[in-house]
């Protein structure tokens, strides 16, 4: 049972540029087919749970990507468009809560996606791996991944993988 983040941010921790853009990751090329380990990471989780601007922006991209179900975290929005029936619920409330009752009903490793989301999941202490791909562009300016915290959450070092183009993927696990 873990809530995983799996993100790429620009090398000064930006998730998007402000205006949400995502041109700076969308440009990078994947030659051969070459998913930076995504695949194999999607394979291990059950469900995501994502805030609901990251939602509306997987929204512009066309084809729904996601084959496992996926729960948006809004306090705005009650329904989702007609052809996502029974692939995504909206829900909210207290994160704890909410995962506690996602674990009852099956769903027990956790992709938490978003830069608010990942932060109110931080401010609980409700993250045990992070896969981070730093990508090597300045954004200057953006949505951020990290924002502030109460006390300090210490993680371990796990891994650091560094792929030709410059992409640096670390994966760090909370440590006591
Ligand atoms: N670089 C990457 O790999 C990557 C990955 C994911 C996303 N992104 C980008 O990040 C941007 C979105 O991130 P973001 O930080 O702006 O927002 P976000 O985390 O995607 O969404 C924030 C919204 O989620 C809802 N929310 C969060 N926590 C909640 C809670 N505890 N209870 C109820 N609702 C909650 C709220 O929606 P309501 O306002 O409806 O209440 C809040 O406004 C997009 O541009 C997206 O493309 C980039």
């Amino acid at each position: 049972m873990a809530n995983y983040v799996y993100i790429a941010t620009s090398l000064d921790g930006y998730i998007a540029a402000s205006d949400g853009g995502l041109d700076w990751l969308m440009e990078i090329p994947a030659p051969g087919g070459e998913d930076y380990g995504y695949a194999e990471f999607m394979a291990t989780i059950d469900a995501l749970v994502m805030g609901r601007k990251t939602f509306e922006k997987v929204l512009t991209f066309g084809d729904w990507p996601y084959d496992k179900p996926v729960f948006v975290l809004s306090t705005t929005i009650t329904e989702v468009p007609e052809h996502l029936a029974g692939k995504v619920e909206i829900v909210h409330g207290e994160l704890k809560e909410l995962t506690g009752t996602l674990n009852q009903r099956g769903y027990n490793n956790l992709y938490i996606d978003g830069g608010v989301t990942i932060q109110n999941f931080l401010q609980q202490d409700l993250i045990d791996e992070m896969i981070i791909t730093k990508v090597p562009t300045l954004l200057g300016g953006g949505i951020p991944l990290f924002g502030t915290l109460d006390e300090p959450i210490k993680f371990k070092h796990v891994k650091t993988e560094i792929y030709d183009n410059g992409l640096v993927k670390s994966r760090y696990s909370r440590s006591s």
